[in-house]
């Protein structure tokens, strides 16, 4: 997705794009947020969307910059958080390094998703660069092992509604074109996903110390179409890493 589809999609932001920070039962995020807590600190939301995280942020620290490849999502970030005097906005691209200051903590919520893999990688060095040593990063990513057992559970939900296990299989398939790679075709767009030993070493690679990488479970709706509303447990998920930025 580019920053066409991005503004395409501000308007019915909240309907169309999974709300972490709200399906956080454990409320990971935030607990994470006020342990870095720093009045004269700065911190980053990196593709902040409509800006969900933004308050949260604003409480905790002395100056927030919240930042996003979409025009009309800054906009709506900006209107939504209004209360806050101590945002400042930037309609900045991750693909570039950022324009601003490194901060003492930045969060970057489902972002690296699209993206082709240079890219995407330049888009995480860029990330890394913009926290200040001995500051912390917060990245959540979609989670290929949560994929791969969303399947299982689509098989056993048609095989519980009669379908030969053949049929089940069939009907439950994806198109596996580059699994390999991580690419997993959700919402009808191809979405890189992230095993948990991947994750880690990637952030290792990019500076970033002592990665520290749990779960953020979601409803099973937005997994998988099919499910019924009260589909059990265990539910799909996001990995949340926390690391320290080395030095
Ligand atoms: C799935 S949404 C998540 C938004 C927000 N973090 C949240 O959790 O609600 C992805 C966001 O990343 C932004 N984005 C995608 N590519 C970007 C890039 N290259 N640079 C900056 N923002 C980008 C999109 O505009 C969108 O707002």
């Amino acid at each position: 997705m580019d920053e066409a589809d991005w503004d395409d999609v501000a308007a019915t932001f909240e309907q169309e794009i999974l709300s972490v920070p709200k399906h956080d039962r454990r409320k990971r995020i935030a607990q994470c947020v006020k342990k870095h807590a720093n009045p004269a600190g700065t911190a980053g939301d990196i593709g902040c969307g409509i800006g969900r995280t933004i308050a949260l942020l604003a409480e905790n620290f002395g100056t927030v910059h919240a930042a996003d490849i979409s025009s009309r999502c800054i906009a709506r970030a900006e209107r939504l958080n209004a209360p806050y005097g101590n945002v400042r906005y930037h309609h900045a691209d991750l693909a570039q390094p950022l324009p601003f200051r490194p901060v003492d903590f930045a969060l970057c919520i489902n972002v690296l998703l699209t993206a082709p893999r240079t890219k995407r990688q330049t888009m995480l060095a860029n990330l890394c660069a913009t926290v200040k040593p001995g500051g912390h990063l917060l990245l959540v990513v979609p989670a290929l092992e949560s994929a791969l057992y969303a399947s299982h559970r689509l098989v056993q939900l048609y095989e519980s509604k009669g379908m030969k296990p053949a049929v089940a299989q069939r009907k439950a398939g994806r198109d596996t074109t580059r699994l390999d790679m991580g690419i997993v075709v959700a919402g009808g767009t191809p979405t890189k996903h992230f095993i948990k030993e991947e994750l880690a070493d990637l952030l290792l690679q990019h500076g970033m110390e002592a990665p520290d990488i749990k779960k953020i479970d979601y409803p099973w709706s937005f997994a998988l179409e099919e499910a019924p509303y009260n589909m059990a447990p265990p539910l799909p998920w996001n990995w949340m890493a926390v690391a320290r930025k080395a030095g």
